[in-house]
């Protein structure tokens, strides 16, 4: 970053890079985790599992990759050993269930981690509102795009449950959830 877009940033730069740093390592652990359940995910649940979280996975390593061109803007440094993701990011590392048939399961983990996210971007909105305009701005639509996963996450688990009751939908490849049109608006 150039010397006056720092001149703007009026707060403490190297605290708001840890936090960034720790949202930038959350980010890359969750794309982990939904790219690796995708994979692992057993029966027509788990496929159905798998074509969402390859969506997911995907939208998780542009949040990282925004977040690594913040970083480097403000004079941090995003390149981190991968054996010490875990232990520095903003959010819970989530491994596929034992069960890898266990879809309603998987996804719960997922929501857990979505709502790690919502609270690690309100708290650093929060701390960069009026102080660092470009930070806000992006974490700011970070935090959108985690509620918008957190809230299809809860209607996938709750379609699913409703396309049981309804009968064989599902097993004849009818999505019982759909993505809903706010998250589609946002594309
Ligand atoms: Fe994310
Ligand atoms: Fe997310």
């Amino acid at each position: 970053m150039g010397a006056t877009g720092r001149e703007i940033v009026d707060l403490d730069v190297s605290a708001l890079l840890t936090d960034l740093r720790r949202a930038y390592l959350m980010e890359l652990q969750t794309f982990y985790s939904y790219w690796l359940t995708a994979i692992v995910a057993e029966g027509w649940h788990g496929h159905e599992l798998a074509e969402e979280f390859k969506k997911e996975a995907l939208e998780e390593l542009g949040h990282a990759e925004r977040l690594a061109t913040r970083m480097l803007e403000l004079g941090g440094d995003p390149v981190v050993d991968p054996g010490d993701w875990a232990a520095g990011a903003g959010g819970p590392w989530t491994a596929p269930r034992r069960d890898r048939s266990d879809a309603d399961g998987m996804v719960t983990d997922q929501i857990r981690g979505e709502a790690a996210a919502i609270r690690h971007y309100s708290a650093i909105a929060k701390m960069v509102l009026g102080k660092d305009p470009v930070t806000y701005h992006l974490v700011a639509g970070l935090l959108a795009d985690e509620v918008g996963h957190e809230e299809h996450l809860e209607n996938l688990v709750a379609g699913r449950h409703g396309a049981t009751r309804g009968g064989q939908r599902a097993k004849r490849g009818g999505r019982p959830a759909k993505r809903g049109a706010k998250r589609a608006s946002r594309r």
